[in-house]
């Protein structure tokens, strides 16, 4: 039998988290587009490009789509994202602050995240959709075919980031303006530039 998710509604450390991480993410064209060389950008694998809109999509595909394996996704996506970034800024880099700050408030929030689950959420099994991309992302590099690589700019990692964040833990941003849709996928077509290879980080 199906035991249903307790929905607690998001706990209030949990949004005082996402809400200062929030904050912190209006500098990152500073530090994760100025400090960088023109049209860096860092290889993801393909599901780690997680936007609004794939998130609209997985809920056409998936039924009854708890927010609650979303937001696993999400945690486990930027994770990922955020140690990829911090992995190509050297030590001494005038961002690595910034990125290091980040990763240890996302970790903080991760924290939140699951304690304030019970342990058996975490056990059960997500939608087959939703584990197939967790795993996807977890394979072994060598086996990642050359086509299921992406290069995208850390500034762009971070906008997707932020929005998708916004919209999966909407109680905690939507106070300002209920009326905004903080799903709504409404970027310019930027965001779907292909990037190009990677040109070397200076150290
Ligand atoms: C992040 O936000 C916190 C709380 O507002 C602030 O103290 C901290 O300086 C910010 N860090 C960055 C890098 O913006
Ligand atoms: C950066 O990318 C843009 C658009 O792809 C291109 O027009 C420009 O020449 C690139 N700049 C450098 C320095 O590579
Ligand atoms: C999100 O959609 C983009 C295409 O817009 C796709 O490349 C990417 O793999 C999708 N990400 C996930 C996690 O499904």
């Amino acid at each position: 039998m199906l035991v249903p998710v307790l929905l607690a509604p998001t706990p209030p450390g949990m949004c005082t988290a996402l809400r200062t991480i929030n904050s912190n993410l209006s500098q990152r064209r500073k530090y994760m587009q100025h400090n960088f060389p023109i049209n860096y950008t860092i290889r993801v694998h393909y599901e780690e490009v997680f936007k609004p809109s794939n998130i609209s999509r997985l809920k056409l595909k998936i039924n009854n789509l708890e927010m609650f394996a979303l937001q696993r996704l999400w945690f486990h996506v930027n994770h990922g994202i955020l140690k990829k970034i911090l992995r190509v800024i050297p030590e001494r880099h005038p961002s690595r602050r910034y990125g290091a700050e980040l990763e240890r408030r996302f970790r903080d929030a991760e924290g939140i995240f699951v304690q304030s689950h019970p342990s058996e959420a975490f056990q059960r099994e997500l939608p087959e959709k939703v584990q197939e991309k967790l795993d996807r992302m977890t394979e072994h590099l060598d086996n990642v075919p050359e086509t299921s690589w992406r290069f995208v700019p850390p500034k762009q990692l971070l906008d997707n980031f932020q929005r998708s964040m916004r919209c999966l833990f909407r109680e905690c941003f939507s106070q300002v303006n209920p009326q905004i849709d903080l799903c709504g996928n409404s970027r310019s077509k930027k965001d779907r530039k292909v990037t190009q290879r990677q040109p070397q980080l200076p150290r």
